[in-house]
């Protein structure tokens, strides 16, 4: 039984009620916290925190924080980091003036990785995809969802999830695999589109289903990748399998994803770079998290998610990186964090509560991680000595996390 004690803390933070799954509206505002606390470890879990006075005095291994944050580690809900190679032809020709949409066009974006995906091994995107999770892992990131989606065919697709699952073995990290065969319509079925259909739902789900590949399903429900009708279908064949939806919604079109997807019971909807006052009203009757993406909007050039409009009607918001090669090549959550902040008019507190533990709902891990409560996952990040918290977002261009914990 090892412990670690980490004491003299400066504050930590992120303190939640065990059963507390998600905040929402004005809660996220309120980032609770001990000033001048220990927080202790036993065999990778929390068992207790509170102040300095009532810290124990031995450990197994003791860590001064003196002048330091704890918190608990980001929890990241959406992410594409099972990838080949890399698209900077296209960050050139959207410097040259080309949109997302033209460059998906002349036969770029999802297509291109697919293409380069199906030609590299497993063990190249394996070690690919853990150096990528090791510097996530750098600034702070403790949970990660990664989805499949640049296969696009029966093996490429299986291939990915195979990563994956190989990935929740050797990383320390937590790992959720989500099904994203329908991210886009592979070169070989642009005038076929009922027959991909059909080889996601009746070859390619059964198989992912019986070797137990994948947590959730995806769909990019968007025009001139899958309608709303499309995108009903696959839930509907996802559910069967009993994979809860995690959905691509109103990036750049409002086309009813919002409503297929409340009607699926998704955990979370993702993106809305455009929400209309419908899609407000339909969440806020569900238990949907809605997932905000500022990296994608910063390297798109595309809108911010109106994150304002969301908390202020009472709804819970988690922010996460997409770190993908096409729309959102970083992993970093501590500049997602201060996008938010600089461009979503989101405080301090809420982004820490959005990345944290409305993160770790988002991936359904929050019964496990994403606050400071005892019985939890001891995934904790230092922050190296700063004059307050603010100073995370604040710092945009720095990584003041300066140890991470995994259990
Ligand atoms: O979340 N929008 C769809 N999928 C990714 C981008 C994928 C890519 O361009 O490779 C996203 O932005
Ligand atoms: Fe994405």
């Amino acid at each position: 039984m090892k412990s670690i004690l980490i004491r003299n803390i400066k504050s930590l933070a992120g303190i939640r009620a065990a059963g507390v799954s998600l905040v929402r509206g004005a809660e996220m505002k309120v980032l609770p916290s001990v000033d001048n606390a220990f927080v202790l470890v036993e065999n990778g879990l929390i068992k207790a925190f509170g102040p300095a006075k009532d810290a124990p005095e031995r450990a197994d291994e003791i860590i001064d924080a003196t002048g330091k944050y704890v918190l608990p580690c980001w929890c990241d809900s959406h992410t594409h980091i099972v990838y080949a190679g890399s698209r900077e032809s296209e960050f050139a020709d959207k410097i040259n003036g080309l949109t997302y949409e033209e460059i998906a066009a002349r036969g770029g974006g999802i297509l291109n990785s697919a293409k380069r995906l199906n030609e590299t091994s497993e063990e190249e995107l394996f070690d690919s995809a853990l150096q990528r999770l090791e510097e996530m892992r750098a600034f702070g990131t403790g949970a990660v969802e990664i989805k499949s989606g640049y296969g696009l065919s029966c093996e490429g697709e299986l291939k990915m999830l195979r990563v994956i699952r190989k990935l929740k073995e050797k990383s320390p990290l937590t790992i959720k695999a989500t099904f994203l065969g329908a991210h886009a319509y592979p070169s070989l079925f642009q005038t076929n589109h009922e027959g991909y259909l059909k080889l996601l739902i009746d070859e390619l789900l059964p198989k992912i289903s019986a070797e137990g590949l994948a947590d959730f399903i995806d769909v990019f429900c968007e025009v001139n990748y899958f309608s709303a009708a499309e995108t009903d279908r696959i839930l509907e064949a996802g559910a069967k399998h009993g994979l809860k939806p995690k959905v691509h919604i109103n990036q750049f079109n409002v086309i009813g994803g919002v409503q297929v997807s409340v009607k699926h019971q998704a955990l979370s909807v993702d993106h809305m770079e455009h929400l209309a006052d419908e899609d407000i009203s339909a969440l806020q009757h569900s238990a949907t998290m809605p997932v905000a993406l500022p990296g994608c909007s910063l390297f798109l050039k595309i809108p911010y998610t109106p994150a304002r409009r969301m908390i202020d009607a009472g709804m819970p918001l988690a922010l996460a990186t997409d770190y993908n090669p096409g729309s959102a090549p970083s992993g970093n959550m501590n500049l997602v964090n201060a996008l938010a902040c600089i461009n979503m008019n989101m405080t301090s507190e809420e982004v820490i509560n959005a990345s944290t533990l409305n993160g770790a709902y988002a991936m359904e891990v929050e019964q496990e991680l994403g606050s400071i409560t005892p019985g939890k996952k001891a995934n904790l990040m230092l922050t190296k000595p700063v004059s307050s918290l603010a100073m995370l977002p604040y710092s945009f261009g720095s990584n003041l996390i300066e140890r991470v914990i995994i259990g």
